[in-house]
Parts: structure tokens; C-alpha cells; sequence
């Protein structure tokens, strides 16, 4: 089968397409065709080094397709099903935190950017009918991101005044939409005028551009004082996102795209009861709550391309030059 595989080296990582062996299915595995897979900013930083315990491995965590083989002691009905892929591998136990022993998929273990991978059945969910298989190819890691920033931390909900930050980013997308299908008034950031058009026409009360010195100033004029605000960027921007704040407002955040904040402001954080929380994936029934959150309000994900697996190198070079709006989505069937 052909895959995309990760090539560590000292002059620099390599990614290629490669003829490996297709899995062969054992006890209690199950093998799935893929139709579609989606790239995540992790895989651009695993192929520029910037990501820790780098091995050689198929990359890709996010996927959907079809079961083509199962194991013995797999349930025989699972053939033929469309399924998407949770990309989280040993959770454990504990709801608020993953164990020691957690791993995404696709490094080191074999992901989805290849035409079959190996996994089990307790990592499938049904693919809702209402989305193709590009669009759930979306979903899986930026979606799970999103889900657990936006509910499980950030208890968003109806009328709660929500600023999305970086939201033109693939997992920032997910929780804009996510927090506007809740009904917050939701506002968003981000460093282009073109993509705060688009986000205003989903349904943004608001849009505000990052590049502008005054962004955070013109919130404060204009919206008030936020109860949540979900960030990936961190730098400055987080800065600014604590000032923004009300009374026990939330600061989400997933990443931190810009390091380490130039201040952080203690004393309106205590204040103001304000909260900082770190948030990273989410564990297995999130996975499956943020599935049935997008099949019951309809939740169609926002795809920049979808271009043939033979093209996935350009769809690196186009996740890099920060381009695009939406996922970036690779096709096996074109
Ligand atoms: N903890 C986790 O589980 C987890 C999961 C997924 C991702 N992440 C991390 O989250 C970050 C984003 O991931 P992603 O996949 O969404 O990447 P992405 O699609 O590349 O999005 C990054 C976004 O950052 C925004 N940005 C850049 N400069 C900014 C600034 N000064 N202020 C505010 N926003 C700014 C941009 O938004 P605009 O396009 O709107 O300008 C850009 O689209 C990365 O650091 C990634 O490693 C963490």
C-alpha cells in the first residue's frame, strides 16, 4: 500500500510516499480503507523537527473510511461501515488528564496518511450520513481539541460572550462554530480581514484583527468585558485576552504559537476570579459527545482543499505558509 512516511534525519526530516506492506489483521484488530485524511499543524511541526520523541512512522491523526478486514473475536457486522478514527491512544482512567502511557496517532505509531490502517474497534465511531468523508476527515483532532476548550473548560453556553482567538486556525474554527451552535455571542480574532468576513457570515457578532496595535482596546469599547476567551497563540495575544476578562471569566488555551506571555496580570486576575486553564485533546467520550454535538446541529466543517494523495506534500507546504481557510483534506479514491 502506499503511505507517507516520516524520514528522521540529522540534515533534516523528510516526508515521502512509500510502497510499505498492508497490515495484516490479528485478533481483535480491525483494518480500515481510507477515503480521506486531514492534516493537523502537528504533522507540519513533526516534519520540521518540532516535536518531541520524532521516529520514523506513517504521520496523519486524522481519518475516515471504510472497514475493509476484521480480526477474529471482531464483531462481523463492523465490514463495510463508514468510520472516522479517534486519534487518541490510551487515554486512561482519569477524565481530567491523560496517562503517561497517551500517544496521538500518527507518531510514533503508523497514522492515517495511507490506504489502510490497522486500529481497533474501540477507536471507530459511525461517520454521521449528513457529512462526506472529506468533511469528517476533519473533524477528529481539531474537533476533540475544540470540543473540550469550549465545553468541558470553558462551559460555554447560550448567550455567554465568547472570543475565539487565531480564528481562522483549524482546531480555532471547530470551537467558533461549536460555541455559536451553543448560542453564545460569539466574537472572533484573527490576522486577516478576508477570513473575519467569512466568520462574520457564519455567525460572529464581531470581528477584530490581531495586526491592529488597538484590537484589544476596540473589544473592550465595543463588546465589554468577555466571560471566555479560547486561545492557541499565547505571546502577547494572552496578555491581552486576561485584560479582556470579567468576573470569573475563563482563559482557555491549547497552545501557545507565540511562547510565553511578555505579562501576566495578577492582580486583576485575582480580582477578578479569573481562570487560567490549560487544555490539551480530549478524552474518549468527548470524542464521542463532540460526534453527536455535530450530527445534532448539523455541523458541516470548513474544508480549505481537498487534493489526491499524491499532492499531501503541497498541502504541507501550504499548512507552513499559515495559507488557507479551513482544513486541509487529502483524498485516496481521485
Ligand atoms: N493541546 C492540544 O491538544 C492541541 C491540539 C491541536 C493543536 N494544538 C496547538 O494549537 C495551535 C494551533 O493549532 P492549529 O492546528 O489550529 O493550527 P493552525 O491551523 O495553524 O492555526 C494557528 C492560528 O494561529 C493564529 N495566530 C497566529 N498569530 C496569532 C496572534 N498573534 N494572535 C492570535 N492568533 C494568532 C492564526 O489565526 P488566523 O488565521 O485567524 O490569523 C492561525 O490560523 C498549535 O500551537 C498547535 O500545536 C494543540
Amino acid at each position: 500500500m502506499k503511505a507517507l512516511q516520516l524520514i528522521p534525519s540529522k540534515e533534516g526530516n523528510r516526508i515521502e510516499i512509500r510502497d510499505i506492506d498492508k497490515p495484516s489483521v490479528g485478533t481483535g484488530q480491525v483494518l480500515v480503507r481510507l477515503h480521506a485524511a486531514a492534516l493537523n499543524r502537528r504533522d507540519a511541526w513533526i516534519r520540521q523537527g518540532m516535536y518531541p520523541g520524532i521516529q520514523q512512522s506513517v504521520l496523519g491523526s486524522d481519518g475516515c473510511g471504510t472497514v475493509a478486514e476484521v480480526g477474529s473475536q471482531v464483531a462481523q457486522e463492523l465490514l463495510g461501515k463508514s468510520v472516522l478514527i479517534n486519534p487518541n491512544n490510551n487515554w486512561g482512567d482519569n477524565p481530567s488528564h491523560q496517562s503517561e502511557d497517551y500517544h496521538i496517532l500518527g507518531m510514533p505509531s503508523d497514522g492515517t496518511f495511507a490506504e489502510y490502517i490497522l486500529t481497533t474497534p474501540d477507536r471507530l465511531i459511525t461517520k454521521p450520513d449528513f457529512i462526506s468523508f472529506a468533511e469528517a476527515a476533519a473533524l477528529p483532532l481539531a474537533g476533540l481539541t475544540a470540543y473540550r476548550a469550549v465545553f468541558t473548560h470553558g462551559q460555554v453556553s447560550k448567550g455567554k460572550k465568547v472570543l475565539i482567538s487565531g480564528a481562522g486556525g483549524g482546531v480555532a474554527q471547530f470551537a467558533f462554530q461549536f460555541a455559536v451552535a451553543a448560542g453564545a455571542e460569539v466574537y472572533v480574532l484573527s490576522g486577516k480581514q478576508e477570513k473575519i468576513d467569512k466568520l462574520m457570515a457564519m455567525g460572529a457578532k464581531g470581528g477584530f484583527n490581531y495586526k491592529d496595535e488597538n484590537w484589544a482596546k476596540q473589544i473592550q469599547k465595543s463588546v465589554g468585558s468577555l466571560d471566555v476567551a479560547i486561545d492557541s497563540a499565547g505571546g502577547a495575544t494572552f496578555s491581552n485576552l486576561i485584560r479582556l476578562l470579567g468576573r470569573s471569566g475563563v482563559l482557555v488555551f491549547y497552545g501557545a504559537t507565540l511562547g510565553l506571555p511578555p505579562k501576566v496580570d495578577l492582580f486583576r486576575m485575582f480580582f477578578n476570579q479569573i481562570r487560567i486553564q490549560g487544555s490539551t485533546m480530549g478524552n474518549d467520550e468527548e470524542f464521542t459527545q463532540m460526534i453527536q454535538f455535530v450530527a445534532e446541529h448539523q455541523i458541516k466543517p470548513v474544508i480549505d482543499s481537498v487534493r489526491p494523495f499524491t499532492d499531501i506534500a503541497s498541502a504541507f507546504d501550504t499548512m507552513d505558509a499559515g495559507e488557507g481557510f479551513g482544513k486541509l483534506v487529502i483524498a485516496f479514491d481521485v
